[in-house]
């Protein structure tokens, strides 16, 4: 048996994708359940097939997946998933997607683009799923494209706790933004850490020609210990072009706060430079053993999840556990 039940005869099932389900287990340790056990597969053409083992009639589903790759095959099977849990007559489903897909493609930046993560709330809709939870969305407006709740959780503060403990009261800290773009949430960060914030602004170098960017910092960081804050890594140019600057610009030193290790292509060397001293990073996505290296350390974000889930559940208040977080 894999549900919780209420007194009130409410019962919670637990999901999970095969992507990360270590993810979806640590979930489960923390609530006192257990997942569901399903009968997921992948034939030999390729298409994706689901079964629960056991009746899920009338209860409130939460279905977990990691988009990591191979990111299409992963949202395949949540959908499938989801479609599954509806014709066998859950009340309510949830879509847990820590980092949610395609959150990168929120808006046509050109003409004749799609606009993908407008399209992933549609596929989930459609699929039958009734509210989605999410870490750190790339763009807070993707809340919107979903029609239903969207329960929007910060890893924030797991990732404060641990900086908290780790500054001690060190008062040359520098929280930096590594692009406009995060501007706000760097912000929320120095404000948190009571350190002054600096922000990164790539622009051509009007002297060379096409794609070259310069760095300019806005911003003291001379002497400081640099803290970047960014939602997520992906190859890790981004971070590893940041640090250089800020390392080139008297900076003592740099360590990354990011919630999603998507950690794809060269991220592992790139991370690994000199001038970085340590990256930390959520498990929204997992990090398998090839790109775990001596400075990256893992926070769990089981706990927070946990936690909101519950709080859905029982019709508690997801808002109360960020309150002036973000
Ligand atoms: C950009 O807007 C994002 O917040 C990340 O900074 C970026 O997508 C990371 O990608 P990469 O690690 O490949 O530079």
């Amino acid at each position: 048996m894999g549900a919780i039940e209420t007194a009130a005869g409410k019962k919670l099932v637990l999901i999970s994708g095969r992507a990360y389900p270590e993810l979806a287990e640590n979930v489960a340790a923390e609530l006192n359940a257990q997942v569901l056990a399903t009968d997921a597969r992948t034939f030999a053409s390729g298409e994706l097939y689901a079964r629960f083992n056991e009746s899920v009639r009338g209860t409130d589903a939460f279905v977990i997946q990691s988009h990591i790759a191979p990111i299409n095959e992963n949202i395949m099977e949540q959908l499938v998933m989801v479609d599954a849990l509806k014709r066998a007559s859950a009340k309510r489903i949830t879509v847990v997607a820590p980092f949610y897909p395609y959150s990168r493609q929120d808006k046509k930046g050109r003409g004749r683009e799609p606009i993908s993560a407008r399209l992933m709330a549609d596929l989930f809709k459609a699929a039958g799923a009734d509210r989605i939870m999410s870490v750190d969305l790339h763009a807070a407006q993707i809340q919107g494209f979903f029609d239903g709740p969207v329960d929007h959780l910060f890893a924030m503060p797991v990732l404060l706790d641990y900086f908290r403990d780790k500054l001690g009261d060190r008062n040359d800290v520098t929280v930096v933004s590594p692009d406009m773009g995060r501007v706000r949430v760097a912000d929320v960060w120095s404000d948190r850490l009571n350190a002054p914030l600096a922000i990164i602004h790539k622009r051509r170098d009007p002297t060379v020609a096409n794609k070259v960017s310069m760095h300019e910092i806005v911003g003291n960081v001379e002497g400081r210990w640099c803290l970047m804050v960014d939602d997520m890594i992906d190859t890790g140019g981004t971070i590893a072009k940041a640090a250089e600057a800020l390392v080139k610009n008297g900076a003592r030193g740099v360590t990354i706060a990011a919630t999603h290790p998507v950690f794809s292509g060269d991220a592992v060397n790139n991370l690994n430079a000199d001038y970085i001293d340590e990256v930390v990073v959520t498990d929204t996505l997992p990090v398998p053993a090839n790109c775990r290296f001596e400075k990256l350390t893992v926070l769990s974000i089981a706990p927070l999840l946990a936690k909101a889930i519950h709080q859905v559940f029982h019709d508690g208040s997801v808002t109360s556990m960020f309150e002036g977080a973000a």
